[in-house]
């Protein structure tokens, strides 16, 4: 039997053999595209070179590419479980042409894989080509030998593939297999084509078009070629298995899954089992690629996936969190193709715990809802959208989720009144539902880089470089000429460093030859590789080829250099005193302070700061060169660096080590993948303290920290404290702990005694004056005092103190502390059944502007805001005891 995993590797090696640079699968999230929200075929990671934006880095190409479909364009989502080939993820295997190659080869070299690598006999194979695309019949017949009748035109878009609603397009080819007639189903084209008979197995498209979005279509530089195979669709045909969830693969995934929902794969349950090995491949993949939960954008994506494998997680009886359990078996399968998921394995299965824990706190009270609003109706039925959305908003169920769960009952959702009660929602929420999170403003610069290309970027060298306007955008607009004012400009190369990786941009000034001066207030990267300075323009307008010094503030470039060299260190003390479950989750490089989130499960102690900081400034002592080599991005993490996820790298990245190793291990202390700009020594930094560590999120932590003259500030100020205490307290600095401990103590003393002999004084015993004695009211003995500063504790022995006293009688204490009064009522036993501690409470409790008061008929208490009125609260006391 041939593995997904023997599979996989047969593609590419056969490309390999035939002069295609093997690449690695880009990250899910595309970088080179704001409309698309997930990497959905093989052929994104290389739009640009197909649209002639980017020059190929090599004629032709292999990749087996992750692909998501759950959202936008192809979106699979509410099949998966229910059929035997729809995923959210799955791995596509493709073959490109970068203007290199056109049909005749791509289907030759179809045809030779499929039949003699692959080893299908051809009678199970058929092909569909576009009716117009004669060239394609023609070359099949010739390369295949196959008849008129297993060469089908098709007329229909089925045969038109695009990307999305723009971007490059073509004519398209696709190989069917025959699974025999033992199951129903009839040839593509076919009235019963929707049958599970013949199946899709390879789709090869002749690229020669981009669509644009204003739905003209124009040629490409060069045809080109983008063929997708799905792995496990062809894992399927190979492995004799009709449903693609019985494949290897899957099928050590339902394995890892019985055993830890301790529930069989059989009957109903099936469905759910198979919901959760998709849905547990893209969340493991999606979060290895730093998409995170969220309710909105990519992040919202993830979090319906999640959520609808963890509802079926329930349906198996999950009452904990069970999906990230999970996480082991699929690194297992799928690590060594994906080193990625290895990487981030504690990320993903802290990430999963999480989620399904703050999911099961609300997931069953919502089903609860959901049974009791669909509780009477019949198979049919609709669930109004206002229900659907109280669901969503209250007990956060995605509406796919709740659609999920009334397929299986046979009934619908009103997702026209969920889209109203959303309308009605703020918009952060309603953003959650469209694009990818990124802003449609960033289209411009698109354009931008389609027609200059990638700013050459020449900060690492120095601050100052002359360059060439080569864009002008302003009001979101690109402009041949521009007047003083605030605008954004971006020249053929450049000093200025545009934000990125966390490192804030450069400021500084750009002076044009005839006087103009553009003052940059920040600088950002878009469309990948433009570096946009941000700023005001003065002095006289400017036009599209002038020429400028391009001057970035070279102070503060370097204290922004300590602190992005900095943060590396503090990254590697972190993994070395807490362990490597630490990885990053963000980071800030500013002039005067770096941040830095990690995952970590709790707060730093004391120790584990100083340890932390202790390391750090070893290395700056140490005073080691930081050292920056170029290398390709496999080879970097071969040698050590910590990879960042959900970065594209390109073939070449620059890897900074820093520091000698502090345990005997081999490699440097520090090695990380990292295109920004950093010290020529550790010394450069000078210094390093934590300035402030706290949590961000579940599982999130947060440290800020200084360093050079801010770090020496920070200290300085926290060393002045302790000098204006020896000061106030007129002793050496060494003495100032000891003394600040015993004046603490003292004061405790200090408390209890006064604390006792208000106690004495209210009692009317103590302070000089002579006691008064109890009164008479009604027939009752009363001792009704206020005590002054007596806190509400301490009155209730005041009131039993005085009822031992009385022997039988009445005790009303009002004490008052700043301003509010606390009240404060005894009765002996004796009299309860003639008057109640609680009415009398409630009489004084009602003067001093208090409600209620609750207690005994022996012992009440009650406070209120008006101390002022305790006088007055103990004569209507007395009022009311005199009837
Ligand atoms: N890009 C083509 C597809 O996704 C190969 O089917």
């Amino acid at each position: 039997m041939t593995s997904v995993n023997e599979l996989r590797e047969t593609f590419l090696s056969y490309f390999e053999r035939q002069g295609h640079t093997r690449k690695p699968s880009a990250p899910l999230v595309p970088d080179n595209d704001p409309t698309l929200l997930f990497v959905n075929a093989g052929m994104v990671p290389f739009k640009n070179i197909f649209t002639g934006a980017e020059t190929p880095f090599a004629p032709r190409a292999a990749t087996s590419q992750k692909c998501v479909r759950a959202g936008g364009k192809h979106n699979d989502l509410d099949n998966v479980g229910y059929t035997a080939r729809h995923h959210t993820f799955f791995e596509m295997l493709g073959n490109f042409s970068f203007g290199d190659y056109f049909k005749d080869d791509a289907i030759a070299f179809a045809w030779e894989l499929v039949t003699k690598e692959f080893g299908l006999s051809k009678d199970r194979l058929l092909v569909t080509v576009y009716s117009e695309d004669k060239e394609a019949a023609q070359i099949w017949k010739k390369v295949a030998g196959l008849s008129d009748d297993r060469i089908i035109p098709i007329s229909t878009s089925d045969n038109f593939w695009s990307m999305g609603d723009t971007g490059p397009c073509g004519p398209c080819s696709e190989i069917f297999f025959d699974h025999g007639d033992k199951i129903p189903g009839g040839p593509p084209g076919s009235p019963d084509e929707d049958g599970d008979r013949f199946i899709e197995i390879w789709n090869l498209v002749f690229m020669q078009y981009e669509q644009e979005a204003n739905g003209t279509r124009k040629d490409l530089p060069k045809p080109s070629i983008d063929t997708g195979m799905g792995l496990e669709r062809m894992a399927a045909v190979l492995q004799g298995v009709h449903n693609n969830y019985e494949i290897d693969l899957f099928q050590a995934l339902i394995d890892a899954e019985e055993e830890v929902y301790r529930a069989k794969a059989t009957g109903d349950q099936l469905a759910s089992f198979r919901v959760i090995a998709d849905h547990l491949r893209t969340s493991a993949f999606l979060i290895a690629d730093g998409v995170t939960p969220s309710n909105e954008g990519r992040g919202y994506v993830l979090r319906r996936i999640m959520r609808r494998a963890m509802r079926h997680g329930h349906i198996l009886g999950a009452r904990e969190p069970m999906m990230h359990k999970l996480v082991g078996a699929l690194t297992s399968e799928m690590g060594e193709a994906y080193p990625e998921l290895g990487r981030a394995q504690p990320a993903i299965e802290a990430a999963l715990e999480q989620e399904e824990a703050r999911f099961q706190r609300t997931l069953g009270r919502g089903l609860a809802l959901l049974d009791e609003a669909t509780d009477g109706l019949g198979e049919g039925a609709e669930l109004s959208g206002e229900t659907a959305f109280r669901l969503y908003d209250t007990y956060g169920f995605p509406i796919d989720l709740t659609a999920d769960i009334l397929r299986g009952r046979g009934m619908s959702v009103d997702q026209a009144g969920f889209d109203t009660a959303m309308a009605e929602q703020k918009k952060a929420a309603r953003e959650a539902w469209s694009g990818s999170g990124d802003t449609a403003s960033q289209a411009v610069w698109f354009r931008v880089r389609d027609k200059i290309g990638a700013t050459s970027f020449l900060g690492y060298a120095g601050t100052s470089d002359e360059g060439v306007l080569k864009a002008i955008v302003s009001d979101g607009e690109m402009r041949d000429e521009v007047a003083p004012g605030d605008c954004e400009l971006v020249f053929d190369r450049t000093p200025f460093y545009a934000e990125s990786g966390g490192q804030a941009g450069d400021h500084g000034e750009i002076h044009f030859a005839s006087g103009a001066r553009f003052i940059v207030r920040d600088v950002q990267k878009r469309a990948g590789d433009l570096h946009v300075h941000v700023g005001e323009l003065t002095g006289g307008s400017v036009k599209l080829g002038d020429k400028a010094e391009l001057v970035a503030n070279a102070a503060r470039r370097q204290r922004i250099r300590a602190n992005h060299s900095a943060t590396h260190l503090l990254h590697a003390a972190l993994r070395n005193v807490l362990g490597p479950h630490v990885t990053q989750k963000g980071s800030l490089v500013e002039e005067d302070r770096l941040r830095f989130d990690f995952s970590h499960g709790g707060a730093l102690s004391a120790a584990e700061i100083e340890a932390i900081e202790d390391e750090v400034n070893a290395v700056i002592r140490q005073n080691d060169e930081a050292r920056i080599q170029t290398m390709a991005p496999d080879k970097a993490i071969e040698a050590g660096a910590l990879a960042l996820f959900g970065e594209k790298y390109g073939d070449e990245v620059r890897v900074l080590s820093m520091g000698q190793p502090l345990t005997d291990e081999k490699r440097p202390y520090s090695v990380e993948l990292c295109g920004g700009t950093h010290v020529a020594r550790t010394g450069d930094i000078a210094a390093f303290v934590i300035t402030s560590e706290g949590g961000v999120s579940a599982g999130v932590r947060r440290i800020e920290a200084a360093t050079g003259a801010e770090a020496l500030a920070f200290l300085k100020g926290r060393a002045q404290v302790a000098l204006d205490l020896s000061d106030t307290l007129k002793v050496p600095l060494k003495d100032v702990s000891r003394k600040v401990g015993s004046l603490m103590e003292e004061r405790r003393n200090l408390e209890r005694e006064l604390a006792e002999t208000k106690r004495k004084l209210a009692m009317g015993g103590g302070g000089g004056a002579a006691p008064s004695g109890p009164e008479e009211i009604g027939g009752f003995k009363l001792i009704a005092r206020v005590a002054d500063g007596v806190g509400g504790k301490d009155l209730r022995g005041l009131v039993d103190e005085a009822k031992g006293k009385l022997g039988s009688g009445i005790a009303v204490f009002i004490g008052v502390n700043e301003g509010k009064a606390a009240v404060a009522v005894g009765v002996t036993d004796d009299l309860t059944d003639k008057v109640s501690a609680v009415d009398l409470v409630r009489v004084a409790a009602a003067e001093v502007g208090g409600k209620g008061g609750g207690g005994r008929a022996d012992m009440a208490q009650a406070g209120g805001p008006d101390g002022d009125k305790a006088e007055a609260a103990l004569d209507a006391v007395r009022k009311s005891l005199a009837g």
